[in-house]
């Protein structure tokens, strides 16, 4: 019923196929699903997990939680011939905590065999996705001989990295896993370059540990130098009109790039089980592959996700869960025209500038325009500061999940844009202080037109106080249409933007701003 699917293992661009023969029909024996393991992470309260597995149409599986000697929770289920032989029951929501055994035990007749996983853990389940700047290991970041030398004190923080395979049918199972639910070492955290297991989502569980001192369960499902067409059902790729085959541009496309197939492989089968959220670190593919619809596939991937995980985990998993994601970096040279990463940036908002809003509820965003790595040995568009990254997104996470009601998350947007045509200037307000940290005058910019053509100028900065930003047009002999910030593939320097709020030390994003007969407002949701 599965359609044979090919398995691909790629290292740095080297992809060995394999055959794989889907094994989940009927007739194949008693199992849990692939992805529940020894050292398993379960989402725990207010959500109930979700178990499941395959087994013996018609018989009865009782499920069990055990600690010690003591059985915590039984749930009784049967085997249903009619859904590929599987059975599934969701856990009563648990305090985090463990260890655990889980315990499956299938009766039919004389048949009574049981399954077994232990040392699991109740916690908060994180789904890491994208591409390789996602997938890059924690040996290919800064201080990476520090960041591996401190799993010790992470023992509660557990890892799963799944293979990649792509499939042309959606998967009920995952066919294959890299790494298996475990304890994190500097062995399966520095495996090698762009393998199990990803830096940016160990880095971003390990934060969220330090602050919520409960377990965390990571999935990495990443695959470099793939499109978001890849990771699209077919619901998300109808609803934007995506074109069925587009040019690839080689350069920065090296994965797959077939519609749905990682959607079908890697994302599909995590669809029944309970997750907290997802993080997701993509968009480099796109900068020249339907770039002009990022604005539609991205905000539909993320609801389309959302329902899928909702109605596959029976409801557990929110239906408005949480999703961060990084915006795109910095990379050398700046392509000609200097427009994909900025237009990538600005869809990755739904072309507003700020998250949350209303086309990307209950989403944040680790803003990474001035993490630019020119001397990245793995090309500067794969920039090695991954800490900083991580720790922005977990920022969000904290105020938008976690409750922190005063925490900064997201550097200065202005909140009014005043046009002084007298004075040929542009007074910004910004939202919160701003701190200057550098002059610059060609970040921001004005599109200027006179007659039937219009281009950008640089406005240059005059004045500046804690709130406030004066600009000077006066470059422009016509009028000015639009104001737009940072631009560029490449704005600014490592950690050098010319804003950042003080003391979160957060970068302002880009904007892009319109005069609609007066200046269009950039307002934060
Ligand atoms: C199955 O076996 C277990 C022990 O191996 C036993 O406790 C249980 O009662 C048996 N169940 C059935 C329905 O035979
Ligand atoms: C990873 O890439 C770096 C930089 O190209 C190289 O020095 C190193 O040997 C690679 N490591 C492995 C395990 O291939
Ligand atoms: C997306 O951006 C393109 C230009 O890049 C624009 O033409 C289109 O209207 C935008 N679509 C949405 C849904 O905002
Ligand atoms: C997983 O969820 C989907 C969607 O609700 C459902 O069709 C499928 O039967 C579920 N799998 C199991 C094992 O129950
Ligand atoms: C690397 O370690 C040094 C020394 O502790 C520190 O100053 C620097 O910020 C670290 N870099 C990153 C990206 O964490
Ligand atoms: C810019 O706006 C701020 C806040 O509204 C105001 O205090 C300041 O006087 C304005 N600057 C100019 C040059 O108009
Ligand atoms: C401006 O910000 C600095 C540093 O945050 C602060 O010391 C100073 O009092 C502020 N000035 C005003 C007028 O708010």
């Amino acid at each position: 019923m599965l359609a044979n699917m090919v398995a691909l293992g790629s290292v740095l661009g080297l992809v060995l196929p394999v055959i794989l023969r889907a094994d989940t029909s009927a007739g194949v024996g008693f199992r849990f699903a692939s992805h529940i393991d020894d050292y398993m992470v379960l989402q725990k309260e207010p959500a109930g997990a979700v178990i499941w597995g395959y087994g013996i149409p018609g018989a009865t599986v009782t499920v069990s939680l055990a600690s010690g000697q003591k059985t915590i929770m039984k749930k009784v289920t049967q085997v249903k011939a009619q859904s590929s032989n599987t059975w599934l029951v969701v856990l009563d929501p648990m305090k985090p905590g463990g260890p655990f055994e889980v315990l499956a035990q299938q009766t039919l007749g004389s048949v009574n065999s049981t399954l077994r996983v232990h040392s699991v853990l109740f916690g908060d389940v994180w789904l890491c996705s994208g591409q390789s700047n996602m997938e890059m290991t924690v040996s290919q970041i800064f201080n990476a001989t520090k960041e591996l030398s401190n799993v010790a004190a992470y023992q509660s923080v557990r890892i799963m990295s799944v293979s990649l395979v792509e499939a042309e049918e959606e998967l009920e199972d995952l066919p294959e896993i890299d790494l298996p639910w475990s304890t994190p070492t500097a062995g399966n955290l520095g495996h090698g370059n762009f393998t199990y297991m990803s830096a940016v989502c160990w880095l971003y569980g390990r934060y969220l540990y330090d602050t919520l001192q409960y377990p965390v369960g990571l999935i990495s499902s990443v695959w470099g130098g793939t499109p978001i067409e890849a990771w699209s059902s077919a619901r998300v790729l109808k609803a934007c009109n995506v074109p069925k085959k587009g040019y690839v541009s080689p350069d920065t496309v090296s994965g797959p790039t077939e519609h749905s197939v990682l959607w079908n492989a890697m994302v599909h089968p995590l669809c029944n089980m309970t997750l907290k959220g997802v993080i997701w670190y993509q968009g480099e593919s796109n900068m020249n592959y339907n770039r002009d619809l990022y604005n539609c596939t991205f905000p539909e991937l993320i609801e389309d996700w959302r329902h899928s995980f909702h109605q596959g985990s029976q409801g557990q998993t929110e239906r408005f869960f949480p999703f961060g994601f990084v915006q795109l970096s910095s990379y050398l040279p700046a392509p000609s025209p200097d427009e994909g990463f900025p237009d990538i940036r600005w869809h990755q908002t739904a072309d507003l500038g700020y998250v949350p809003n209303v086309k990307m509820p209950n989403t944040f965003m680790a803003v990474s325009i001035d993490l630019g790595d020119r001397n990245s040995p793995y090309g500067s568009v794969h920039p090695r500061d991954k800490q900083t990254v991580a720790y922005r997104l977990h920022l969000g996470a904290r105020a938008m999940v976690y409750g922190e009601k005063d925490l900064i998350f997201q550097g200065p947007l202005p909140e009014k844009i005043e046009f002084l045509a007298h004075q040929e200037s542009i007074n910004l307000t910004y939202y919160q202080q701003i701190q200057l940290q550098r002059q610059d005058n060609n970040i921001f910019q004005i599109s200027c037109c006179s007659k039937h053509q219009c281009k950008w100028l640089p406005a240059p900065m005059s004045t500046f106080s804690n709130w406030t930003l004066t600009l000077n047009m006066k470059s422009c002999g016509g009028s000015v249409v639009a104001l737009r910030y940072a631009w560029a593939t490449w704005p600014c320097e490592y950690k050098q933007c010319p804003i950042y709020h003080p003391e979160s030390a957060l970068p302002a994003p880009p904007f892009m701003a319109f005069v609609n007969g007066h200046w269009g407002r950039v307002a934060r949701g």
